[in-house]
């Protein structure tokens, strides 16, 4: 479900912020309510969230604050190709910044972002668990291990000709 508009929430997560409002402090239970929006449609789309803030009397512009200050929310829909640096410790310190720069400047996206013609996203992870293959990235499923910056160009090019065949 990509289409912002007038998407209506479905009425087990309605179901959810009246039981939220039942509680003592219901508007600390927003960023379960953005969560639940989340894991059910990919992203929040602007539709959803004005149906948050009119349901649960939350000013759009306190939604709109917390969905940009944290990171896991998507305000985009995903990409085809979900492209994911990992930025654990292990990572980081064998470079896993300077290849998420290379994909940055490679894809003209920052993190969160989707390409305009709905191919990739780029997002960050934490350790994966797999410190010995150090910096990884993963692109949907597939692990790639010991990623450096120069590889970037050929990874989106290989991803890119195999979307082609
Ligand atoms: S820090 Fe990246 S896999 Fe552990």
């Amino acid at each position: 479900m990509h289409a912002d508009t007038a998407s209506r929430l479905d009425a087990d997560i309605l179901e959810f912020m009246d039981a939220c409002l039942q509680k003592e402090h219901p508007k600390s239970y927003l960023i379960a309510v953005l969560h639940k929006i989340q894991q059910r449609y990919g992203y929040l789309c602007q539709s959803h969230m004005d149906q948050v803030a009119q349901h649960m009397q939350i000013p759009t512009a306190i939604i709109s604050g917390v969905s940009t200050f944290y990171h896991f929310f998507r305000l985009q829909p995903r990409g085809k190709y979900s492209i994911s640096i990992c930025l654990g410790t292990a990572c980081f310190v064998k470079g896993a910044d300077k290849v998420l720069d290379a994909f940055r400047t490679e894809l003209g996206i920052e993190l969160g972002e989707t390409t305009p013609d709905g191919l990739f996203s780029l997002e960050s992870s934490r350790c994966l668990g797999v410190c010995a293959l150090a910096p990884v990235v993963t692109i949907n499923d597939k692990v790639y291990s010991k990623v450096n910056a120069k590889q970037v160009p050929e990874l989106i090019n290989t991803v890119k000709t195999e979307e082609r065949v």
